[in-house]
Protein backbone atom coordinates (compact mmCIF):
# COMPACT_ATOMS: atom_id res chain seq x y z
CA UNK A 1 0.00 0.00 0.00
CA UNK A 2 1.75 3.32 -1.15
CA UNK A 3 1.72 5.81 1.16
CA UNK A 4 2.52 9.04 -0.60
CA UNK A 5 3.57 12.32 1.21
CA UNK A 6 2.44 15.83 1.10
CA UNK A 7 0.01 15.42 -1.59
CA UNK A 8 -2.44 18.61 -3.10
CA UNK A 9 -6.41 18.00 -2.89
CA UNK A 10 -6.95 19.82 -5.80
CA UNK A 11 -7.89 17.47 -8.48
CA UNK A 12 -9.46 15.58 -6.10
CA UNK A 13 -12.10 17.95 -4.77
CA UNK A 14 -15.14 19.37 -7.59
CA UNK A 15 -14.41 23.11 -5.22
CA UNK A 16 -11.05 23.04 -6.47
CA UNK A 17 -8.99 24.13 -3.02
CA UNK A 18 -5.68 23.35 -2.91
CA UNK A 19 -5.57 22.06 0.31
CA UNK A 20 -2.48 19.48 0.97
CA UNK A 21 -3.08 16.30 2.35
CA UNK A 22 -0.21 15.10 4.94
CA UNK A 23 -0.16 11.67 3.68
CA UNK A 24 -2.33 10.12 1.49
CA UNK A 25 -3.31 6.57 0.24
CA UNK A 26 -5.41 5.84 -2.73
CA UNK A 27 -7.89 2.22 -2.51
CA UNK A 28 -8.57 0.54 -5.10
CA UNK A 29 -10.04 -2.69 -3.59
CA UNK A 30 -11.56 -3.90 -0.55
CA UNK A 31 -8.35 -5.77 0.71
CA UNK A 32 -6.40 -2.57 0.44
CA UNK A 33 -9.07 -0.70 2.80
CA UNK A 34 -9.37 -3.81 5.12
CA UNK A 35 -5.70 -4.21 5.45
CA UNK A 36 -4.70 -0.45 6.05
CA UNK A 37 -8.07 0.15 8.50
CA UNK A 38 -6.24 -2.63 10.70
CA UNK A 39 -2.78 -1.07 10.60
CA UNK A 40 -3.32 2.28 11.20
CA UNK A 41 -6.84 1.47 14.01
CA UNK A 42 -5.07 4.00 16.27
CA UNK A 43 -4.68 6.97 13.16
CA UNK A 44 -6.69 9.73 12.42
CA UNK A 45 -8.02 8.65 9.57
CA UNK A 46 -10.01 11.11 6.77
CA UNK A 47 -11.89 9.23 4.14
CA UNK A 48 -12.37 10.76 0.72
CA UNK A 49 -14.67 10.12 -2.01
CA UNK A 50 -15.79 12.17 -5.08
CA UNK A 51 -15.11 15.12 -3.29
CA UNK A 52 -17.91 17.02 -4.54
CA UNK A 53 -19.97 17.44 -1.18
CA UNK A 54 -16.97 19.60 0.82
CA UNK A 55 -14.93 22.53 1.01
CA UNK A 56 -11.67 22.08 2.45
CA UNK A 57 -10.74 24.97 4.43
CA UNK A 58 -7.28 23.94 5.72
CA UNK A 59 -5.00 21.03 5.06
CA UNK A 60 -5.22 17.73 6.48
CA UNK A 61 -3.63 16.31 9.20
CA UNK A 62 -4.75 12.80 9.03
CA UNK A 63 -4.10 10.06 6.49
CA UNK A 64 -6.31 10.70 3.59
CA UNK A 65 -7.69 7.36 2.23
CA UNK A 66 -9.17 8.05 -1.32
CA UNK A 67 -11.73 5.62 -1.95
CA UNK A 68 -11.79 4.43 -5.52
CA UNK A 69 -13.66 1.17 -5.58
CA UNK A 70 -14.92 0.45 -9.25
CA UNK A 71 -17.69 -1.86 -10.62
CA UNK A 72 -21.28 -1.93 -11.81
CA UNK A 73 -23.81 -5.58 -12.20
CA UNK A 74 -26.43 -6.52 -12.25
CA UNK A 75 -27.23 -8.55 -8.97
CA UNK A 76 -31.27 -9.60 -9.72
CA UNK A 77 -33.69 -9.53 -12.68
CA UNK A 78 -37.24 -9.62 -13.17
CA UNK A 79 -39.36 -9.35 -15.83
CA UNK A 80 -39.40 -5.73 -15.28
CA UNK A 81 -37.05 -4.68 -12.73
CA UNK A 82 -33.33 -4.67 -12.18
CA UNK A 83 -31.20 -4.50 -9.43
CA UNK A 84 -28.11 -3.09 -9.93
CA UNK A 85 -24.83 -2.89 -7.39
CA UNK A 86 -22.52 -0.35 -8.00
CA UNK A 87 -19.30 0.27 -5.93
CA UNK A 88 -18.78 3.43 -4.10
CA UNK A 89 -15.85 4.79 -6.14
CA UNK A 90 -17.97 4.93 -9.42
CA UNK A 91 -18.82 8.61 -10.63
CA UNK A 92 -22.66 8.60 -10.24
CA UNK A 93 -23.24 10.68 -13.85
CA UNK A 94 -21.55 7.84 -15.60
CA UNK A 95 -23.74 5.50 -13.38
CA UNK A 96 -26.45 7.33 -14.84
CA UNK A 97 -25.07 6.85 -18.23
CA UNK A 98 -24.51 3.18 -18.17
CA UNK A 99 -28.32 2.93 -17.05
CA UNK A 100 -29.46 4.90 -19.82
CA UNK A 101 -27.83 2.79 -22.48
CA UNK A 102 -29.42 -0.41 -20.98
CA UNK A 103 -32.91 1.49 -20.51
CA UNK A 104 -32.60 1.28 -17.21
CA UNK A 105 -35.28 3.95 -15.58
CA UNK A 106 -35.30 5.71 -12.62
CA UNK A 107 -32.80 7.17 -11.75
CA UNK A 108 -32.85 9.87 -15.42
CA UNK A 109 -33.20 13.06 -13.50
CA UNK A 110 -30.65 12.69 -11.53
CA UNK A 111 -28.28 13.28 -14.47
CA UNK A 112 -25.44 15.42 -14.28
CA UNK A 113 -25.17 15.27 -10.04
CA UNK A 114 -21.35 15.43 -9.30
CA UNK A 115 -19.87 12.98 -7.36
CA UNK A 116 -19.52 9.43 -6.55
CA UNK A 117 -21.75 6.11 -5.69
CA UNK A 118 -20.90 6.22 -2.02
CA UNK A 119 -21.93 9.43 -1.80
CA UNK A 120 -24.84 9.37 -3.14
CA UNK A 121 -26.95 7.84 0.11
CA UNK A 122 -24.89 9.92 2.76
CA UNK A 123 -26.75 12.46 2.04
CA UNK A 124 -30.02 11.74 -0.10
CA UNK A 125 -29.23 13.02 -3.52
CA UNK A 126 -32.04 14.89 -5.39
CA UNK A 127 -32.79 16.33 -8.40
CA UNK A 128 -36.05 17.60 -10.41
CA UNK A 129 -38.36 16.09 -8.01
CA UNK A 130 -36.61 12.74 -7.31
CA UNK A 131 -34.31 11.42 -4.68
CA UNK A 132 -32.09 8.50 -4.26
CA UNK A 133 -34.61 6.87 -1.65
CA UNK A 134 -37.08 6.51 -4.56
CA UNK A 135 -34.86 3.79 -6.10
CA UNK A 136 -32.10 2.99 -3.58
CA UNK A 137 -32.31 -1.12 -2.36
CA UNK A 138 -29.73 -1.26 0.09
CA UNK A 139 -25.99 -0.43 0.44
CA UNK A 140 -22.86 -2.07 2.25
CA UNK A 141 -21.00 -0.21 4.53
CA UNK A 142 -17.25 -1.40 7.00
CA UNK A 143 -16.97 -0.59 10.18
CA UNK A 144 -14.12 1.93 10.38
CA UNK A 145 -13.55 0.18 13.80
CA UNK A 146 -13.91 -3.52 13.59
CA UNK A 147 -13.67 -3.86 9.80
CA UNK A 148 -17.20 -5.55 9.57
CA UNK A 149 -19.31 -5.35 6.97
CA UNK A 150 -23.03 -4.86 7.14
CA UNK A 151 -25.84 -4.27 4.80
CA UNK A 152 -28.20 -0.92 5.25
CA UNK A 153 -31.86 -1.32 3.76
CA UNK A 154 -33.98 1.49 3.20
CA UNK A 155 -35.68 1.41 6.26
CA UNK A 156 -32.35 1.27 8.34
CA UNK A 157 -31.17 4.70 6.33
CA UNK A 158 -33.15 7.25 7.97
CA UNK A 159 -33.54 9.12 4.29
CA UNK A 160 -34.79 12.53 4.38
CA UNK A 161 -33.73 15.54 2.46
CA UNK A 162 -30.39 15.59 2.03
CA UNK A 163 -30.26 13.71 5.26
CA UNK A 164 -29.37 10.13 5.87
CA UNK A 165 -28.56 8.10 9.36
CA UNK A 166 -24.37 8.32 7.76
CA UNK A 167 -24.79 11.95 8.30
CA UNK A 168 -26.37 11.62 11.65
CA UNK A 169 -26.32 8.85 14.57
CA UNK A 170 -23.81 7.01 12.40
CA UNK A 171 -21.44 10.13 11.19
CA UNK A 172 -17.79 8.73 10.79
CA UNK A 173 -18.48 5.05 11.85
CA UNK A 174 -18.78 3.50 8.73
CA UNK A 175 -17.48 4.23 4.99
CA UNK A 176 -20.15 3.09 2.16
CA UNK A 177 -18.17 0.22 -0.22
CA UNK A 178 -21.34 -0.59 -2.23
CA UNK A 179 -24.63 0.61 -3.46
CA UNK A 180 -27.82 -1.32 -4.48
CA UNK A 181 -30.76 0.36 -6.87
CA UNK A 182 -33.60 -0.73 -8.04
CA UNK A 183 -34.66 0.58 -11.45
CA UNK A 184 -37.03 -0.61 -14.07
CA UNK A 185 -36.43 -1.96 -17.63
CA UNK A 186 -39.98 -1.18 -19.47
CA UNK A 187 -43.17 1.12 -18.56
CA UNK A 188 -40.75 3.60 -17.04
CA UNK A 189 -42.64 5.95 -14.14
CA UNK A 190 -41.70 9.35 -15.78
CA UNK A 191 -41.30 12.60 -12.99
CA UNK A 192 -41.73 15.16 -15.28
CA UNK A 193 -43.98 17.46 -12.45
CA UNK A 194 -40.98 19.75 -12.34
CA UNK A 195 -41.59 22.83 -14.20
CA UNK A 196 -38.37 23.63 -16.08
CA UNK A 197 -38.74 19.94 -17.32
CA UNK A 198 -42.23 20.58 -18.70
CA UNK A 199 -40.62 23.57 -19.90
CA UNK A 200 -37.89 22.28 -21.81
CA UNK A 201 -39.59 19.22 -23.42
CA UNK A 202 -41.67 21.52 -24.62
CA UNK A 203 -39.11 23.53 -26.17
CA UNK A 204 -38.10 20.40 -27.60
CA UNK A 205 -41.33 19.59 -29.22
CA UNK A 206 -40.77 16.55 -26.96
CA UNK A 207 -45.29 15.29 -26.36
CA UNK A 208 -43.97 11.49 -25.34
CA UNK A 209 -40.58 11.48 -24.05
CA UNK A 210 -38.13 8.47 -23.51
CA UNK A 211 -36.01 8.70 -20.23
CA UNK A 212 -33.68 9.30 -22.20
CA UNK A 213 -35.56 12.48 -23.56
CA UNK A 214 -36.14 13.50 -19.70
CA UNK A 215 -32.13 13.22 -18.85
CA UNK A 216 -30.96 15.42 -21.88
CA UNK A 217 -33.77 17.81 -20.47
CA UNK A 218 -32.03 17.89 -17.02
CA UNK A 219 -28.54 17.95 -18.18
CA UNK A 220 -29.77 21.11 -20.49
CA UNK A 221 -31.71 22.69 -17.41
CA UNK A 222 -28.28 21.86 -15.04
CA UNK A 223 -25.82 23.03 -17.71
CA UNK A 224 -27.76 26.52 -18.08
CA UNK A 225 -27.99 27.19 -14.57
CA UNK A 226 -25.08 25.46 -12.64
CA UNK A 227 -21.51 25.74 -13.01
CA UNK A 228 -19.20 22.94 -14.53
CA UNK A 229 -17.02 21.93 -12.06
CA UNK A 230 -14.32 21.05 -14.26
CA UNK A 231 -14.58 24.72 -15.68
CA UNK A 232 -15.83 26.86 -12.18
CA UNK A 233 -14.68 25.29 -8.76
CA UNK A 234 -18.16 24.62 -6.46
CA UNK A 235 -20.12 21.91 -4.62
CA UNK A 236 -23.57 22.40 -5.97
CA UNK A 237 -26.12 23.65 -3.64
CA UNK A 238 -23.82 25.09 -0.41
CA UNK A 239 -27.12 25.50 1.30
CA UNK A 240 -30.27 23.66 1.93
CA UNK A 241 -33.27 24.93 1.33
CA UNK A 242 -35.07 25.85 4.83
CA UNK A 243 -37.87 24.59 6.28
CA UNK A 244 -39.83 26.92 8.42
CA UNK A 245 -43.41 26.18 9.94
CA UNK A 246 -46.64 28.82 8.27
CA UNK A 247 -46.65 30.91 10.76
CA UNK A 248 -43.26 32.17 10.06
CA UNK A 249 -43.88 31.82 6.38
CA UNK A 250 -47.15 33.92 6.36
CA UNK A 251 -44.77 36.69 8.61
CA UNK A 252 -42.14 36.02 5.71
CA UNK A 253 -45.18 36.75 2.97
CA UNK A 254 -46.44 40.20 4.64
CA UNK A 255 -43.00 41.44 3.68
CA UNK A 256 -42.12 39.42 0.99
CA UNK A 257 -45.64 38.48 -1.22
CA UNK A 258 -43.57 36.85 -3.73
CA UNK A 259 -41.60 34.83 -1.54
CA UNK A 260 -41.83 31.33 -3.74
CA UNK A 261 -42.48 28.18 -1.45
CA UNK A 262 -43.59 24.47 -1.46
CA UNK A 263 -45.44 22.82 1.16
CA UNK A 264 -44.15 20.07 2.93
CA UNK A 265 -46.55 19.22 5.13
CA UNK A 266 -49.64 20.45 6.79
CA UNK A 267 -47.71 22.98 9.11
CA UNK A 268 -44.08 23.02 7.09
CA UNK A 269 -43.02 25.11 4.18
CA UNK A 270 -40.03 25.10 2.29
CA UNK A 271 -38.43 28.29 1.18
CA UNK A 272 -35.60 28.27 -1.49
CA UNK A 273 -32.30 29.33 -0.29
CA UNK A 274 -31.31 30.72 -4.12
CA UNK A 275 -34.31 33.09 -3.33
CA UNK A 276 -32.99 34.39 -0.27
CA UNK A 277 -29.87 35.56 -1.26
CA UNK A 278 -30.25 36.65 -4.44
CA UNK A 279 -32.89 39.05 -2.88
CA UNK A 280 -30.20 39.69 -0.04
CA UNK A 281 -27.95 40.70 -2.55
CA UNK A 282 -25.79 38.10 -3.24
CA UNK A 283 -26.19 36.86 -6.71
CA UNK A 284 -23.78 36.84 -9.66
CA UNK A 285 -20.79 38.79 -6.83
CA UNK A 286 -17.57 38.16 -7.65
CA UNK A 287 -14.73 38.67 -4.69
CA UNK A 288 -11.55 38.34 -6.76
CA UNK A 289 -10.89 34.33 -6.92
CA UNK A 290 -14.69 33.62 -5.30
CA UNK A 291 -17.82 34.78 -5.85
CA UNK A 292 -22.15 33.78 -6.15
CA UNK A 293 -22.89 32.50 -8.84
CA UNK A 294 -24.36 34.56 -11.10
CA UNK A 295 -27.03 32.16 -12.33
CA UNK A 296 -28.40 30.01 -9.47
CA UNK A 297 -27.71 32.23 -6.11
CA UNK A 298 -27.50 28.99 -4.17
CA UNK A 299 -24.10 28.09 -5.51
CA UNK A 300 -20.68 29.33 -4.18
CA UNK A 301 -17.69 29.36 -6.73
CA UNK A 302 -13.92 29.10 -6.83
CA UNK A 303 -12.95 30.96 -10.24
CA UNK A 304 -9.29 30.34 -9.69
CA UNK A 305 -7.10 29.62 -6.42
CA UNK A 306 -9.69 30.68 -3.57
CA UNK A 307 -9.06 29.68 -0.08
CA UNK A 308 -11.80 27.71 1.15
CA UNK A 309 -11.04 29.96 4.25
CA UNK A 310 -12.10 32.76 2.11
CA UNK A 311 -15.38 30.71 0.73
CA UNK A 312 -16.23 30.18 4.27
CA UNK A 313 -16.47 33.78 5.45
CA UNK A 314 -18.47 34.21 2.75
CA UNK A 315 -20.96 31.50 3.21
CA UNK A 316 -21.28 32.75 6.71
CA UNK A 317 -21.22 36.83 5.75
CA UNK A 318 -24.43 35.26 3.47
CA UNK A 319 -25.74 33.29 6.47
CA UNK A 320 -25.94 36.27 8.84
CA UNK A 321 -27.07 38.51 5.79
CA UNK A 322 -30.45 36.69 5.48
CA UNK A 323 -30.41 35.78 9.11
CA UNK A 324 -30.90 39.54 9.77
CA UNK A 325 -33.13 40.53 6.64
CA UNK A 326 -35.69 37.38 6.48
CA UNK A 327 -34.77 36.13 10.27
CA UNK A 328 -34.79 32.19 8.44
CA UNK A 329 -31.27 30.53 9.52
CA UNK A 330 -29.97 28.74 6.44
CA UNK A 331 -27.49 25.82 7.26
CA UNK A 332 -24.84 24.50 4.76
CA UNK A 333 -25.77 21.46 2.93
CA UNK A 334 -21.79 21.26 2.05
CA UNK A 335 -19.38 19.82 4.89
CA UNK A 336 -17.22 21.93 5.98
CA UNK A 337 -13.79 20.38 6.64
N1 LIG B 1 -34.25 31.00 -7.18
C1 LIG B 1 -34.02 32.36 -7.22
N2 LIG B 1 -32.74 32.79 -7.38
C2 LIG B 1 -31.71 31.95 -7.55
C3 LIG B 1 -31.94 30.57 -7.49
C4 LIG B 1 -33.23 30.10 -7.31
O1 LIG B 1 -34.94 33.15 -7.09
O2 LIG B 1 -30.57 32.45 -7.71
C5 LIG B 1 -35.63 30.50 -7.05
C6 LIG B 1 -36.17 30.10 -8.42
O3 LIG B 1 -36.90 31.12 -8.98
C7 LIG B 1 -37.09 28.96 -8.11
C8 LIG B 1 -36.58 28.41 -6.79
O4 LIG B 1 -35.65 29.34 -6.28
O5 LIG B 1 -38.39 29.44 -7.88
C9 LIG B 1 -35.97 27.03 -6.92
O6 LIG B 1 -34.83 27.06 -7.77
P1 LIG B 1 -34.26 25.74 -8.47
O7 LIG B 1 -35.29 25.08 -9.28
O8 LIG B 1 -32.98 26.10 -9.16
O9 LIG B 1 -33.96 24.72 -7.28
P2 LIG B 1 -33.29 24.92 -5.85
O10 LIG B 1 -34.31 24.70 -4.81
O11 LIG B 1 -32.52 26.19 -5.80
C10 LIG B 1 -32.74 22.38 -5.54
C11 LIG B 1 -31.57 21.52 -5.18
C12 LIG B 1 -30.63 21.33 -6.37
C13 LIG B 1 -31.43 20.68 -7.50
C14 LIG B 1 -32.64 21.60 -7.84
C15 LIG B 1 -33.55 20.96 -8.85
C16 LIG B 1 -31.24 21.91 -2.81
C17 LIG B 1 -30.38 22.53 -1.77
N3 LIG B 1 -30.84 22.12 -4.08
O12 LIG B 1 -32.25 23.68 -5.85
O13 LIG B 1 -29.60 20.42 -5.99
O14 LIG B 1 -30.63 20.52 -8.66
O15 LIG B 1 -33.43 21.81 -6.62
O16 LIG B 1 -34.24 19.88 -8.24
O17 LIG B 1 -32.23 21.28 -2.49
C18 LIG B 1 -27.43 20.22 -5.12
O18 LIG B 1 -27.92 19.68 -4.14
O19 LIG B 1 -26.17 20.40 -5.23
C19 LIG B 1 -28.28 20.72 -6.19
C20 LIG B 1 -27.81 21.40 -7.21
Amino acid sequence: MLIEKNVSLKPYNTFGIDAKARTYCNISNLEGLKDILTLKKDDPLFFLGGGSNMLLTKDIEALVLHLNLRGIEIVHETSNKVQIKAMAGENWHEFVLWCLERNFGGVENMSLIPGNIGAAPIQNIGAYGVELKDVFVSCNAIDIYSGDIKTFYKSDCKFDYRESIFKQDLKGKFIIISVVLELTKSNHELHMDYGAIKQQLEASKISTPTIQDISNAVIAIRQSKLPDPKEIGNSGSFFKNPVITSNEFEKLKENFPEVPSYKVSENTIKVPAGWLIEKAGFKGKRFGDYGVHNKQALVLVNYNNAKGQDIYELAQLIQKTVKRIFNITIDTEVNII
